[in-house]
């Protein structure tokens, strides 16, 4: 047995099944997951549906099943048959310090959870903002929750590519050319180089209307930028530049290291082959100049086409995501592909997935697991879009700033003694920790509800609540003067006993449910929730239960407990891509 639990449990009735001579034995799926908690720890629900498509008693085949299981779980588990045929799993308290002993590291509890993944390759595409504007409000979303499931991914065993498709193509550079030639400022281009940017588009824009010759003047741009002209180049590549230079400011401060930056204009040059085999294979049809995709099989894409090449013969977001898809899978061999965006483009990755799956499958290239994680706006607590006072959208950077303030403010107050640079510390921490958690702890397909006062909460599902549930612990092995990764904690430690330490215990043995929930569903907030559970039965633990008493094994066993808390809840934030404090 790995210990690992849930799977443990389903191979073990798996392996139940067959020696009780059931028919199909291998086509049972256990589905174990975790349990409520006053049933037990883990439930395996499979017997139901297994025995009701063969017209079996489910009740009297879990009895088979379970008669049939090896000594090993005998020996770590109650074992009951609950209501029509669940069977439930409860840990004995030996086998609970047996789990404690056994996750004693982060690397342990990563090997326990790697085999979700063994041995693939995932593409994350996130963040990815459009170049020569600053990041907004709206781009927080997408850089939290997808560093969030890189992490996660990494830890179940996948190797992980985190690539930002930058906008970088496309027509708005002939206005920002257009505008930059008239209009640029060099001194405001050296201190600010995207704001100034975005003036010139913005006058660009405004010198450019419809029908004017001044339009044609910008097409012109963009014409001459497309045909490789060198001055127009050269401006493109600064754009680019300049932006990804503040890009990186805002990923420093989040955590995030991105290892490809192939933007839409890498992919110029590969289009051509979409269009052909995409013609080739009759997928895509000629219609009225533009080249198009319907799906017969769908109830909307069956009229509502894809757009893979522009009447005028222009590229647009459709043609270079098919080539980015091709490239992910042939170049860089991705088992899976995970798009961080918000839900508006739902329609055009679901058009965009089925049509890279038929134009795979008729070329016989491996078709990759793909994925769209899509996530709602960032509102005000009215519901209403975030903005400034003066109405204006809310630049992510201000908005950092802000919270790294505010969380000043709270750690002054709290340790006013403290030196300024210890409290600016804690405060980035806290602040940006905040900030992320608070996104990622809401299921990410409802609408993140921005509030100040409820993500810096001291008490609550918050980072906050998480971080200071960390320090607390690092200031318990302080005062008893031992590391938590002491081997003699471990080697005195006996069996937990009281309710509230068994009760920690068995929320302990739930991370790597947790983890693969989290995982399978590309939903940080499963993660969040088990933390903020955990961290609440470490706080009935630690209020009923003295840690620091004298008796040498009752200590252990305590600061054992201790130690595995902190272990999890450190690993379980920064897969979050949260960082943590030793004091708050
Ligand atoms: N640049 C796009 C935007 O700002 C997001 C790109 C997402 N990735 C992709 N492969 N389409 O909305």
């Amino acid at each position: 047995m790995a210990f690992n639990l849930a799977s443990d449990f389903d191979r073990a009735l798996k392996a139940a099944a067959a020696a009780a001579g059931l028919e199909d034995a291998s086509d049972f799926v256990p589905e174990v997951r975790t349990a409520d908690a006053r049933h037990g720890d883990f439930q395996a629900n499979g017997v139901l549906g297994y025995a009701k498509a063969r017209k079996l008693n489910p009740r009297a085949t879990s009895e088979k099943i379970v008669a049939q299981l090896s000594g090993e779980v005998r020996d770590r588990c109650e074992i009951t048959i609950a209501g029509p045929g669940f069977i439930n799993f409860t840990l004995k308290p030996a086998a609970l310090l047996e789990w404690l002993r056994t996750f004693s590291t982060r690397e342990a509890l990563a090997a326990g959870a790697a085999a979700a993944h063994a041995g693939q390759t995932w593409l994350v595409d996130y963040s990815s903002p459009n170049t020569a504007k600053q990041m907004h409000v709206g781009h927080l979303r997408s850089a939290v929750i997808g560093e969030a499931i890189c992490r996660t991914l990494a830890f179940t065993g996948a190797r992980v590519i985190r690539d930002n498709h930058l906008g970088d193509w496309g027509t708005q550079f002939g206005k920002l050319i257009h505008g930059y030639k008239r209009w640029a400022n060099p001194a405001a281009l050296a201190a600010d180089p995207i704001e100034e940017l975005e003036r010139l588009y913005k006058l660009g824009h405004n010198a450019t209307p419809d029908g004017s010759p001044e339009l044609d003047e910008a097409r012109r741009e963009l014409v001459k930028l497309q045909n490789g002209d060198p001055e127009n180049v050269r401006l493109w590549q600064k754009f680019t530049e300049e932006s990804r230079l503040a890009f990186q400011q805002i990923y420093d401060r989040l955590g995030i290291r991105f290892d490809h930056f192939l933007g839409e204009s890498f992919y110029n040059d590969k289009v051509d082959r979409v269009y052909r085999e995409l013609g080739e294979t009759g997928i895509a049809q000629e219609s009225e100049g533009a080249l198009v995709v319907f799906h017969p099989e769908h109830p909307r894409f069956k009229t509502q086409p894809f757009i893979v090449r522009k009447a005028d013969g222009a590229s647009n977001y459709a043609s270079t995501d098919l080539a980015t898809a091709l490239y992910r899978a042939e170049h860089l061999h991705a088992d899976g592909i995970v798009i961080v965006t918000d839900f508006r483009q739902a329609d055009h990755f679901e058009q965009l997935f089925l049509t890279v799956k038929k134009w795979f499958t008729a070329k016989a290239y491996r078709v990759p697991e793909l994925h769209h994680v899509s996530f709602g706006a960032v509102t005000g607590e009215d519901g209403k879009a975030l903005k400034t006072r003066s109405g204006d959208v809310i630049r992510l950077k201000a908005l950092l700033d802000e919270a790294e303030e505010r969380a000043f403010a709270i750690v002054t107050e709290k340790n006013p003694d403290l030196p300024e640079s210890d409290r600016r510390d804690i405060a980035r921490i806290v602040g940006i920790g905040a900030v992320q958690y608070a996104d990622l702890a809401q299921n990410r397909s409802s609408n993140y509800l921005f509030s100040w006062d409820k993500m810096l909460a001291l008490e609550g599902n918050t980072a906050p609540y998480l971080l200071y549930a960390v320090a607390r612990i690092h200031s318990i092995f302080r005062k008893a003067a031992v590391r938590p990764d002491d081997p003699a904690i471990e080697g005195i430690a006996i069996i937990p006993e009281t309710p509230t330490e068994i009760a920690l215990a068995r929320k302990l043995t739930k991370f790597p449910d947790a983890i693969r929930l989290a995982t399978e569903s590309l939903r940080p907030h499963y993660l969040c929730l088990f933390l903020f559970e955990l961290a609440g039965d470490y706080s009935s633990f630690n209020n009923a239960d003295k840690v620091l008493v004298e008796d040498p094994p009752i200590r252990a066993r305590r600061l054992l407990l201790c130690a595995r808390t902190l272990l999890i809840l450190d690993t379980g934030l920064q897969l979050l891509g949260l960082r943590t404090l030793t004091r708050m």
